[in-house]
């Protein structure tokens, strides 16, 4: 059943100008609205929670794998939340859904790229908005279809004791490999090391890049085999320093470039991929879909025994959402970043 609540009023933030670096605050406006009323092939879906991803700034900004963030309209963003209205034949009234919809209270969707989430209580809500869901899949395909991790190797994450980064370790440990992350501060680091099973982190912050190739140097005593790319900037140079014969590297995220004024010039040591054959590729996680399956059936046993851990990280409000994406630039954020928007329906 559907919440009982009936909604009069459609908090959002709406996008009102294209970002020209971090100036999130001066681009999106805080309004309320009339809840939207859904038409024939369409849902009115309640926001539960709010994913808050890196990529949201460059929706903001620009054109990517999808159309950029249309103007002023609430901004878009990953919505778990409760169908509250029906008149599509795929979703009913109180359905647990997930998808593409807005930095608000409600949106209405014709279901285009919207799934049902498998809310049966055996899986709290939020491991939807993390380890079941897209973070999941980021770091699961990522790892293992591009990474390909082989027993005994060392596999350098970056962001590491983020959303994603925090699953691909744990992830490349699982297939038995020598497992070093790379975090902003002492806290993320020994959370990584003592939580999350990492065998070494590195705190990136402590020093520039002589003082990082020297700390990621003692911790990857066999050198690099994969570097699972979240960041690039300063910390990608590094890494390629250490990077062995054929090495790998699944191109995820450039955190440190989103926000940049100007496109940034790639890694000067690029050489190294020439000298060291190795293969970079960059992937988007909607392209894979189509294999959540999959994935499920791996991690559904490792969740079960306690194998695998994930954290999220909760921020309470979507008044406070500005300020919550800023985290994710800031490294406020452990684990995977959601704002709470709306209450879980009463199961
Ligand atoms: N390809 C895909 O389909 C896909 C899907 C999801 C995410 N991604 C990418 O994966 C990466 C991680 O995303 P996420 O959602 O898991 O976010 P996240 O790691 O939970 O949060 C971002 C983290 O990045 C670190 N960071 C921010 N600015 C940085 C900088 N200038 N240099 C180094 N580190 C910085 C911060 O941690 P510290 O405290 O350690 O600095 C922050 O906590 C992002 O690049 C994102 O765009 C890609």
């Amino acid at each position: 059943m559907a919440s009982t609540q009936s909604p009069t009023v459609n908090r959002q933030w709406v996008l009102t100008k294209r970002p020209a670096g971090d100036d999130f605050e001066s681009c999106l406006e805080w309004r309320e609205a009339p809840v939207p009323t859904p038409g024939e092939g369409q849902i009115l879906v309640r926001t539960i929670y709010l994913s808050m991803d890196p990529s949201n700034a460059i929706w903001m900004r620009q054109a990517s794998y999808i159309p950029p963030a249309p103007l002023n309209e609430p901004m878009l963003g990953l919505v778990l939340g409760e169908v509250m209205e029906s008149h599509h034949p795929r979703f009913k009234a109180g359905d647990i859904v997930s998808g593409l919809g807005g930095w608000a209270d409600y949106a209405v969707t014709d279901g285009k790229g919207w799934g049902k989430v498998p809310a049966d209580g055996r899986m709290p809500l939020l491991a939807f908005t993390s380890v079941l869901g897209m973070t999941g899949m980021t770091a699961y395909f990522g790892l293992y279809d591009i990474g390909r991790p082989q027993a005994g190797e060392t596999v350098v994450v970056s962001a590491a004791a983020g959303a994603v980064g925090s699953m691909v370790g744990q992830f490349a440990k699982l297939r038995g490999c020598r497992v070093v992350g790379i975090a902003g501060g002492a806290e993320k680091t020994k959370w990584l090391v003592d939580e999350m099973g990492f065998d070494a982190a590195v705190d990136y912050k402590t020093g520039g890049p002589k003082e990082l190739r020297q700390a990621l140097k003692a911790a990857c005593p066999n050198g690099i085999d994969v570097y699972f790319e979240n960041v690039g900037g300063w910390i990608t140079e590094v890494v390629y320093s250490l990077l062995n014969l054929r090495a790998r590297i699944p191109l995820c995220g450039l955190i440190s470039q989103y926000n940049a004024a100007e496109p940034q010039p790639g890694p000067r040591n690029m050489d190294q991929l020439l000298v060291k054959r190795c293969r970079m590729e960059g992937f988007i996680v909607l392209d894979y879909t189509d294999r959540m399956g999959e994935m499920a059936k791996e991690i559904g046993p490792w969740l079960a025994e306690g194998k695998l851990k994930w954290k999220v990280d909760v921020d309470e409000g979507l008044d406070g959402a500005v300020k919550s994406l800023r985290k994710l630039f800031s490294g406020g954020n452990v684990g995977k970043l959601v704002v709470r928007v709306g209450a879980e329906p009463a199961r």
